[in-house]
């Protein structure tokens, strides 16, 4: 039998540059032991993508007609993922019989039954270009493991064009390996080269076991050749399987040519079976990522400590520092630096934005904004242009508008800040009554005063302020001024009396200059009142800044001579409010 040639054309009838395959069988029945997972071992993934999602990415480039996935341990989560990740994908579940050679069987009657169903559909009358209405699917089918995540298109594409140029029955991808134990052996004849059969490991006579050129399970039949010789394939061999690979000889015999081609890159076929294959793989594919962004204008400093997800898109410009991990649907724009040690999962980052050590997932980081260090973006953060999120901060589902700044230690939760409003820092937004949460809203260009509390759902509204260490449960109006903090009252002569002996009382004592006694223990009493002295200077060695910090130094120095604004609470308590300082006579606990 001689294989058949591909149609050259597609449904509108335009020539392809390329044959385009009949059909696509993707192989992952098979249980994974190995793996001791779980989790079935098409789906654990590397670069972000699982096994089974390389190989439909790099088989969806071929642009079959028809792609199969052929399912059976844990047929529902395997299924279940195929369709989610390759829409318009058949999927099938293999019978109860066991090997390669019934997967392959499962699949191709489904296809068959499609084929059918197709032609009925377009009204194809029977015989037109010789097709038997019977025969189901015809041309070129390619059948690939699910377990070979560095399989790449053009390694697949070759594949077929030789298959279709050397009008084969089947074309074998094959690789020569240094230790080809457990695997199916491809013996060649002599002369020729052709390929005779594929013998697996364990039915392989001592000569063929010496063979070092391995079947690595992906191949292009023709459709009438493989449903011919998956008719006849039967269990007798040591694993009481059917097997797949013997097809190759049953091709052979009906006088079909088979022949092979030898991948030069051994990690694309290479196959996962445990654990360290997988992280072997997930290496070599980082590395391979990395390199492609480098070469397309990506600074990668450190990339032994640098991982990219294969569908993270990076701009040129774009400066990774060590320590940075960028999955998902990441999207980082041109000049933006990313790292040392940022985490970001989903996350889009706009033109030359700084994030440093920083842990996002699911957020937004407007152009130009500056994040970190030690951020943490919870899902729904959306920082506008020019946003700051600095030291310690967290945020979640929190929209800080274009230059707002929460420079330190703050929370900042189910919020939405205008736009050139300053949080002061140590912040809490308090969006959780124990069943609920709720919402805070801050306008634009508010100031709100450090150690505050916003108990949600409370709104601040457009250039309003807020005093030091208020708790906020009502609504601020523009403009105003929110305070809440009760007048401060000093308590004199307190740690002497009421901390005796420590060093903290000694030098009090020292400040007043005498080691006079505390008196009494009332705290309300007045005996032990000291006038106000400077505290002490510094006495012992203290180190020093060397020549070089001095001058970086006197750089910043522009900055620190601003003239120091009012505080806008202490101005409150002096001027508008009558602060009712209750129970004066009161203790201090
Ligand atoms: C198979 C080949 C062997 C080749 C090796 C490469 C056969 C008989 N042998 O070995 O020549 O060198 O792959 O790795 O084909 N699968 C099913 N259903 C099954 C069994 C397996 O879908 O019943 C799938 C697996 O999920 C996997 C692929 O087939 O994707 C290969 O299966 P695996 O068990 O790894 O390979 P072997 O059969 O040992
Ligand atoms: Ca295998």
């Amino acid at each position: 039998m001689t294989a058949q040639t591909v149609p050259t054309t597609d449904d509108s009838g335009t020539p392809q540059d390329r044959p385009r395959l009949a059909a696509a069988v993707v192989l992952a029945a098979g249980e994974g032991t190995r793996m001791r997972s779980s989790t079935p071992k098409m789906l654990h993934t590397i670069g972000g993508r699982s096994l089974l999602g390389h190989v439909l990415t790099a088989t969806r480039e071929l642009d079959a007609r028809r792609t199969a996935v052929v399912v059976r341990h844990q047929a529902e989560r395997v299924a279940e993922h195929a369709r989610a990740i390759a829409e318009g994908v058949l999927v099938v579940e293999q019978d109860e019989l066991p090997g390669t050679g019934a997967a392959v069987r499962s699949a191709l009657s489904v296809l068959d039954a499609a084929a059918h169903a197709d032609r009925a559909a377009h009204g194809v009358p029977l015989g037109q270009e010789g097709q038997v209405l019977g025969d189901g699917l015809e041309g070129a089918v390619l059948v690939v493991a699910g377990d070979l995540p560095l399989l790449d298109a053009g390694t697949l594409g070759e594949l077929v064009a030789s298959h279709v140029a050397d009008g084969n029955a089947v074309t074998v991808l094959t690789t020569v390996v240094a230790d080809p134990t457990g695997y199916g052996r491809v013996v060649r004849e002599d002369g020729t080269g052709d390929v005779l059969k594929i013998v697996e490991h364990r039915d392989a006579s001592a000569e063929e076991l010496e063979v070092a050129e391995i079947n690595t399970s992906v191949y292009v039949f023709d459709a009438g050749v493989l449903r011919a010789g998956l008719a006849r394939i039967t269990q007798h061999n040591a694993q009481g399987e059917l097997y797949l690979t013997d097809v190759v000889a049953l091709a052979r015999e009906d006088g079909g040519q088979v022949r092979a081609i030898v991948s030069e890159d051994p990690y694309a076929v290479e196959g996962v079976n445990d654990r360290v294959q997988l992280a072997t793989l997930g290496r070599i594919l980082n590395d391979r990522v990395l390199e492609d962004w480098m070469r397309a204008g990506v600074t990668i400093v450190d990339p032994a400590t640098t991982w990219v997800d294969v569908d993270v898109d990076l701009a040129p410009d774009v400066t990774i520092l060590p320590g940075t991990q960028l999955h998902g649907a990441t999207v980082v724009s041109a000049g933006a630096t990313i790292g040392p040690d940022t985490t970001l999962t989903d996350v889009e980052v706009g033109e030359g934005a700084v994030v440093s050590r920083t842990h996002a997932t699911l957020s937004v980081i407007g152009a130009g904004a500056n994040v970190g260090p030690f951020a943490y973006l919870r899902p729904g953060s959306v920082l506008g242009e020019k946003g700051k999120i600095g030291t310690f901060v967290e945020t979640k589902n929190a929209q800080i508008g274009a230059g707002s700044k929460v420079p330190h230690l703050s929370y900042v939760g189910d919020a939405t800040v205008g736009e050139g409003t300053n949080i002061g820092a140590a912040t809490v937004f308090v969006n959780y009554d124990g069943v609920h949460k709720h919402h805070t809203t801050i306008g634009s260009h508010a100031r709100t005063g450090a150690d505050n509390l916003f108990v949600a759902p409370v709104t601040v509204g457009d250039g309003a302020y807020t005093g030091a260490g208020s708790v906020i449960r009502q609504d601020v109006p523009a403009g105003a001024l929110g305070v809440s903090a009760g007048a401060q009252r000093n308590i004199d002569g307190w740690v002497e009396r009421r901390r005796p002996g420590t060093a903290a009382a000694q030098a009090a004592a020292a400040a007043r200059g005498e080691g006079v006694e505390p008196t009494g223990d009332d705290d309300s009493s007045d005996d032990a009142v000291v006038p106000a002295t400077e505290p002490a200077t510094l006495t012992g060695a203290m180190p020093a800044l060397g020549a070089q910090a001095l001058r970086e130094l006197a750089k910043h120095a522009d900055a620190a001579d601003q003239p120091r604004p009012t505080s806008p609470h202490s101005e409150a308590l002096d001027d508008t409010f009558t602060i009712r300082t209750a129970r004066t006579e009161g203790t201090d606990r």
